[in-house]
Order: structure tokens, then sequence, then C-alpha cells
């Protein structure tokens, strides 16, 4: 284990701490003024499903009172296009980009999204906040709202039942008497605690007794290493979801596909028509880029046929 502080930079692009949200869950803001604070922390990287998953978590969170989302990029430059996205939800948040070290790029399996939670981490630490309760949460994961109830009473560590996780469909602590006492996960490999990320819940003032805190770049064993930095007890944990019996979180995964790519002249790519605007629009959120020379020109078509760019366009 690693007993060195964590030590990285946190490079804040954009926050705010305001909500600007009236009403969740039918309820006025007002009604939740004295709950503990979830930390919402989102590793997050630039692909072409990128902002449509963080739209459809950002929708979920909405729901949630008294929550600070931290989105945590996996990329060297801060872009705009997000802080206008994040700002636009109405609630508070953080938006941070801390790369993947270049020497772990290439390595197969990556350590993914551990360099961003790394920074969300040390970003937590500076703040010393204490009132409040921290929780990882993948981009591309299915929350319920129960799930964040739930989380919001953990005193220390509390954990509960991840669902699609590998060959069981699930991973997730086995409980008797109200106590936890052992796992149920398809891959053990020496983990002294085999949970998934989004499978359990820290408060962070139990954290804060571990200046040690600590996630490390090693692929399938974060989670039980960062449980053991912040010195994890068997009975200390809390299981939830009515003893583990429930499933509030799902591993669900998006199926990833590279670039989309439109051939079409520049010179039609101004305001004659939305195009230009439009495919601008998905350059800037990491979907699709325009050529003038690569591949099949883009189909337009006008009552079923092929037309050519120049009629339509010019
Ligand atoms: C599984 C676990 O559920 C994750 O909690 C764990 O981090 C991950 O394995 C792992 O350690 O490999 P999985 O669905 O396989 O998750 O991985 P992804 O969803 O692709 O990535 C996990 C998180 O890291 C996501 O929020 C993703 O946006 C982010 N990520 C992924 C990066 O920040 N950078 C990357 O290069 C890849
Ligand atoms: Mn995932």
């Amino acid at each position: 284990m690693n007993f060195r502080p964590l030590n990285e930079t946190v490079h804040i692009c954009s926050e705010s701490y305001e909500d600007r949200r009236q009403f969740m869950q039918d309820k006025p803001q007002s009604d939740y003024g004295q709950l503990p604070v979830i930390y919402f922390v989102t590793p997050t990287y630039p692909r072409r499903e990128q902002i449509p998953e963080l739209t459809r978590l950002a929708h979920t969170l909405l729901h949630v009172p008294r929550l600070h989302w931290l989105v945590a990029d996996d990329q060297e430059k801060c872009n705009d296009f997000m802080d206008t996205l994040l700002y636009r939800f109405g609630m508070p948040f953080t938006h941070m980009v801390s790369p993947m070290p270049s020497k772990f790029r290439n390595e197969k399996p990556a350590p993914r999204g551990v360099a961003n939670r790394r920074a969300a981490l040390q970003w937590i630490r500076q703040h010393n906040f204490t009132n409040g309760i921290l929780y990882f949460g993948d981009d591309d994961n299915t929350y319920d709202l129960r799930l964040f109830s739930e989380i919001r009473k953990t005193q220390r560590v509390s954990m509960f039942p991840v669902g699609l996780i590998a060959d069981y469909g699930v991973s997730g602590p086995v409980v008797r008497k109200g106590k936890v006492v052992a796992f149920l996960d398809s891959w053990v490999a020496g983990r002294r605690w085999p949970v998934d990320m989004a499978g359990f819940a820290v408060n962070l003032e139990y954290m804060a007794q571990y200046p040690y805190v600590n996630m490390p770049y090693k692929p399938g064993y974060e989670e039980d290493l960062f449980l053991r930095s912040i010195g994890l007890q068997m009975n200390l944990i809390e299981p939830r979801g009515n003893n583990c019996t429930e499933i509030l979180v799902w591993h669900t995964q998006t199926k990833s596909k590279k670039l989309g790519m439109v051939r079409l002249e520049s010179k039609y790519l101004d305001d004659r028509s939305n195009l230009g605007a439009l495919l601008h629009n998905l350059k800037l959120m990491g979907v699709t880029s325009t050529t003038e020379s690569e591949g099949r020109n883009a189909l337009i078509s006008k009552n079923g046929r092929e037309k050519p760019h120049s009629k339509i366009l010019s």
C-alpha cells in the first residue's frame, strides 16, 4: 500500500455552488436545507458517447437535493461546451480536468477513471469538507433515486449490491442478522473488499481520519485498495438497500463506437443552412467531425433521391 498523501494537480475549469432548482421530488428546495451534501464523483472521458451519458446522468441527479456533482474529465484541456452544459443543469457542480498519466494510457487494461477520481479526492481534501457523503458514480451507470436517500445516512462506510456486474449479474455483500459477513462477486483475486466502485459510500468525517486515502493505478484493485486506505473493517460496514436485498444501482454499459465522419464541402458549412452550425456543435461534443476528402460524400436526399450538394446547399 501507498502511505503517501495524494498529491494530484487539480485543475478546476468552472464551478458553481448555487442551486437554481426550485423543486426536487415535489418539495421546495428549502425543505432539504439540513441534509448532509452528497459529493457525487463522476470520472468521465472524451468519446462519442460522453455528452449523451452526462446528459442522462444529470437528469437523474436533478431529482436529488443537496448534491454537489464533481465531474472530473480525463483530458488535458477544459472545454467551454462542457462548462455551459453543466451550468445549464442548475445544480451545484465542479468541473475539473485530470488526465490519466501518459505512461498508463497504453496499458491493457488501463487504470480507467483513476487519475480523475484521485483529483476529486484531493479537491475534497483541500476544502476540508467533512460534513457530507462521498460516492463514486461513473457516467454510464443507472441510479435509482432511492440510492441517494440510502447513502445519505452513511455513518462510516455503507455498502449495497450493484446489478449487472460480470457473470452473476450482481456483486455485493452477504448479510446475516443485519451485518455484512462476506461478499458475493465472481472475481475475488485476493481482494479483501471485492466490491464495485458503485457499491459503497463513505462519510467524509470518517474519511478525514485517514490522511493516506488513496486510489492506486491498479486496474481491478481500485476499490479494494481505496477501502483499505481508509481503514475499513467488516464490522464498520452498514448494509443498505433493505439489508442488501434490493438493487439501487446498475452497472449498465454503453456500446462504444468510433467518431462519426461526414464528408461535406467546407464552402457549404456557412449559414445558408443549418448544417454548418449543427456539425460544428457535434464536433464540440466530440461526436462527429467533417471532412472534405475522406470517405463517401454525405448523402443528402429529397423525395427519396440523392441530390448533389450544390443543388440543396448553394
Ligand atoms: C468497471 C467499474 O464499474 C468501474 O468502477 C471501474 O473504474 C472500472 O471497471 C475499471 O476500473 O476498469 P467499466 O464499466 O468497466 O467499470 O469501465 P468504464 O465505465 O469504461 O470506466 C469507469 C469510469 O471511468 C467511467 O465513468 C468512465 O467515464 C471513466 N473513464 C474510463 C475515464 O475517465 N477514462 C478512461 O480512459 C476510461
Ligand atoms: Mn462503466
